[in-house]
């Protein structure tokens, strides 16, 4: 990570970072099918939240990864709910996840919680990305679960 800076997540990076987004989601496990237009939107509304805070890794005008969020008041305190998180595909496994991590961590003032959702259980590579946050020091929450419901609902 020689040449590599670490620096707050800006606005005119959205570009770059759909790009980036689109590259790594789009790809193995997830197989996503992000459009660049609908993934900028997405980071372009984590950004306009208010009490945004991300972290990008640079070299030079490349973008090879970033984690951003916002915090959120709770009765206990502030929280923080990491909303997207990347690293370049060839980058992975070498130490940038937990170094953004680290670069966030040392951001978010006054916060007592991060959370955020990933799979769980996720067979192989897809149990990837709950691996690296356990690494972290991350642990599936007990009582709280993500419920859904489709709109119209599904026949
Ligand atoms: C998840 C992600 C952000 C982690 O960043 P990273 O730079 O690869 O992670 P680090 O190098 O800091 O940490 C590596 C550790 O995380 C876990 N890990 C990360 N990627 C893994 C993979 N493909 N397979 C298995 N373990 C993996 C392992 O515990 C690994 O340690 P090890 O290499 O010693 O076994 C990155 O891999 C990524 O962008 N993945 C695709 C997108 C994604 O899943 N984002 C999170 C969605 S919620």
């Amino acid at each position: 990570m020689s040449d590599q800076i670490i620096d707050v997540f800006k606005a005119d990076r959205l570009d770059a970072a759909a790009r980036l987004f689109v590259s790594v989601f789009n790809a193995e496990p997830w197989n996503d099918r992000w459009s660049e237009a609908s993934v900028r939107a997405r980071l372009a509304d984590v950004v306009a939240t208010p009490g945004f805070v991300g972290v990008a890794l640079q070299a030079g005008q490349d973008l090879h990864g970033f984690a951003i969020g916002h915090t959120e008041q709770w009765f206990t305190g502030r929280h923080f709910l990491l909303q997207e998180m990347c690293v370049r595909t060839d980058l992975q496994r070498q130490g940038v996840g937990a170094a953004l991590l680290d670069a966030l961590e040392a951001r978010l003032v006054d916060v007592e919680q991060i959370y955020l959702l990933t799979e769980q259980d996720g067979a192989a590579r897809r149990g990837a990305a709950q691996r690296f946050y356990e690494r972290c020091g991350f642990r599936a929450a007990r009582r709280t679960g993500v419920m859904t419901k489709r709109i119209p609902p599904m026949p």
